[in-house]
């Protein structure tokens, strides 16, 4: 067996991606590796989202190349979005032999069957159907008790921002049956946790001409597996999450009381420029209709700071919307152009890089304040954890998330990944429940 070697940048559904590749490779003949030093075949899984994503990127071909230099016969691909978004651009340095974009994969090992010296291969055709539904990932998580199934590919929304729909094409649900098939699968494997993934797992929708699954009826049959099987999801759309969806939740145990819900502007006239499709109100309902429903709800965003034309105003209007909903945790990022998207064509990046960064940062540190109060807020109350496995800083104690997705640690040298167990939080910092096993 040759082996590859696959760094993944990026996106959960690229960690996904991933696994799904070594699958593919895996009938090619290649085995996977995590060591550079003995692969035949080097590859990155790539992201575009922001320009300091390419950058890393950038750095990671030269590496590549000089192992390609100096070891004979080995390859260099680079697949996923910058694959997409780049094409022949990356061929052109004369240091890829592969470029494969995200709906490619199932013809790797053509590809890589093809190339010989002065002839690189490409294919960045962007498919209507493509789901791999049929194809079973080579799992990469270490810790066999969380697997990430991807529901949906692509994207239909046109934030304006946003370089996902060039990359990785229309949006398209995978058939209900077979996420079901890989759920039960990985949970007959020991794993104890699923998280479906998809850029807006509310809009999934599949038919096949007699039946009908949308996103609330998929959680049903994947929460019916097994009481034992958490059911974990993201990305929601503020636009498009139902009450359906949310009762859904209400109603399951087993579905993880957690909703990621990305928000990206506290301001309506930015959100409308952003092309999101919901008021700063419309959102705030939302939020109003999960804790009403489900009072303890874990609530996680996205924000971007400084996009094209926003004001002191709406950046406050921003803060001011992070204060009032108070969500456990957030990614926060600076703008950042990308080429091609309808922001790049229509509005000027006009807010200087500094006053982007001052801004983030306030957005920065007002996250840290509002997760801390979260956290604090935990003190006193039991949670079930799903062991995942020794603590990083401290190996002497376990590791694992409440339903809220909080991670909890605590000292306990009889159970192992994969349990459920009840603690008691007895501390915490910002990002961390320090907790106790209850007797
Ligand atoms: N599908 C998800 C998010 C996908 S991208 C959604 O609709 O929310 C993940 C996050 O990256 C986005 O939520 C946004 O906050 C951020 N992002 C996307 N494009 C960006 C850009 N051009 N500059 C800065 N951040 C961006
Ligand atoms: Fe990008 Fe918007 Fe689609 Fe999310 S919903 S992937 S932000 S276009
Ligand atoms: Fe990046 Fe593509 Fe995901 S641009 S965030 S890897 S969908």
């Amino acid at each position: 067996m040759k082996k590859a070697y696959i760094e993944t940048y990026g996106c959960q559904m690229n960690v996904n991606d991933t696994e799904v590749i070594f699958s593919i490779l895996g009938r090619a003949g290649y085995e996977r590796t995590e060591k550079m030093e003995e692969a035949d075949l080097l590859m990155a899984n790539t992201c575009s989202i922001r320009d300091n994503a390419e950058q890393r990127i950038w750095g990671r071909i030269e590496a590549f190349n000089q192992a390609r230099a100096t070891r004979e016969g080995v390859l260099v691909g680079i697949v996923g979005c910058m694959a997409e978004r780049l094409k022949n651009q990356l061929l052109d340095t004369g240091k890829v032999d592969l470029v494969a974009g995200p709906d490619a994969y199932r013809r790797l090992p053509e590809l890589l069957r093809a190339i010989h010296p002065g002839a690189p291969q490409m294919d960045v055709l962007l498919s209507r159907d493509e789901t791999y539904a049929d194809i079973t990932p080579v799992r990469t998580d270490r810790n066999g008790v969380s697997a990430f199934i991807s529901i949906m590919r692509g994207c239909n929304n046109v934030c304006s921002y946003c370089v996902v729909p060039y990359t990785r094409g229309v949006e398209r649900s995978r058939d209900p049956h077979s996420i079901v098939r890989e759920a039960c699968d990985v949970f007959s494997r020991g794993y104890r946790e699923v998280t479906l993934l998809g850029q807006n797992v509310d809009s999934y929708h599949w038919t096949d001409g007699t039946e009908t699954v949308g996103f609330a009826e998929l959680l049903r049959r994947v929460a019916a597996i097994s009481p034992l099987l958490r059911v974990r999801f993201a990305t929601s759309h503020p636009k498009d999450i139902s009450d359906e969806v949310i009762e859904t939740m209400a109603e399951h145990e087993n579905i993880c009381k957690h909703i990621h819900l990305p928000v990206q502007s506290g301001s309506t006239r930015l959100l409308e420029k952003m092309r999101r499709k919901y008021t700063r109100e419309w959102y705030l309902e939302r939020v109003a209709k999960i804790r009403s429903l489900i009072p303890d709800c874990g609530l996680t965003t996205d924000v971007i700071a400084g996009f094209c034309s926003e004001t002191p105003q709406d950046h406050r209007d921003t803060l001011s919307l992070m204060d009032q909903v108070g969500f456990d945790w957030a990614f926060m990022f600076a703008y950042s152009e990308r080429p091609g998207t309808l922001a790049a064509k229509q509005y000027p990046d006009d807010v200087p890089p500094e006053e982007k960064n001052r801004r983030l940062n306030e957005i920065i540190q007002l996250q840290g304040r509002k997760s801390l109060e979260r956290y604090r807020a935990q003190i006193g109350r039991r949670l079930q954890v799903l062991v995942e496995g020794p603590s990083k800083r401290n190996p002497a104690q376990l590791c694992g998330r409440a339903s809220n997705s909080m991670m909890c640690v605590f000292p306990d040298t009889v159970h192992r990944a994969g349990d459920y167990v009840d603690v008691v939080v007895k501390d915490c910092t910002s990002a961390t429940l320090i907790c106790e096993l209850t007797a």
